[in-house]
């Protein structure tokens, strides 16, 4: 018997939707926020390089900034808790080691046993645009947080609606080091969302999914 049935699983996707109008009454328990911010925490990352940083916006006033940079969409401010995926501008050698060190540390190894890996790291990043690969391992929190979102009943709506630069401007991020790509507000659809009875448009399963 698996943790969850598959059956609860695929009631939850089919639940979830892009949330449009929320209902800015409705907050978020503390219980609930802490789990959906350990499940950015827990995304999985290449390396487990963990390019990122999520900043929740809570502030009203600043959340009425964001949205006249939101295209006006109202769930940032309606939304209970407002999240912007921001990757890291300092993927060096330093971070890295930094990383190495962490690894070193929770899992009670000495840090030369990491040398073999920290070389592969650092034969790979020169080869990739890094934050090209940071914004990618961006997106696996941002739809991490979303299903995790949905088993909870949480909803969400995931945001490139957004102007970056001035999202990295009203909330200081440049000189953290950080840029955002992208956003996701949660809290709960408001009774009034025609959206959520819309039905979903998805290719069928034969066009997408094939098997060799
Ligand atoms: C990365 C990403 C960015 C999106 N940006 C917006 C957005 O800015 N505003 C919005 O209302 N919906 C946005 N959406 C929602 C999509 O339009 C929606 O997920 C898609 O149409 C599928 O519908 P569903 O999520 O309701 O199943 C975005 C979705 C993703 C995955």
């Amino acid at each position: 018997m698996s943790p969850i049935p598959s059956t609860q699983l695929l009631t939850q996707l089919q639940w979830r939707y892009a949330t449009k109008q929320f209902d800015s009454t409705a907050k978020i328990c503390p219980e609930d926020w802490a789990a959906l911010e350990e499940s950015l925490i827990l995304t999985p990352s290449s390396f487990g390089l963990q390019p990122w940083k999520f900043i929740v916006v809570t502030d009203p006033a600043v959340r009425e900034q964001l949205k006249a940079v939101s295209w006006g969409q109202g769930q940032v401010t309606d939304c209970s808790h407002h999240v912007v995926f921001a990757i890291r501008t300092d993927v060096d050698q330093d971070f890295i080691q930094a990383n190495m060190k962490l690894t070193a540390e929770v899992r009670g190894v000495p840090l030369d046993s990491l040398a073999g890996l920290q070389k592969v790291i650092l034969g790979f990043l020169p080869n990739v645009n890094v934050q090209e690969w940071s914004t990618r391992q961006a997106y696996i929190a941002l739809g991490n947080f979303m299903t995790s979102a949905a088993l909870i009943g949480v909803d969400t709506c995931p945001m490139e609606g957004i102007d970056p630069a001035q999202y990295d401007r009203i909330l200081g991020l440049e000189a953290k080091k950080l840029k955002t790509v992208v956003a996701c507000s949660a809290g709960y659809r408001a009774s009034g969302d025609k959206y959520a009875n819309l039905k979903k448009v998805r290719f069928p399963k034969s066009e997408i999914v094939s098997a060799v």
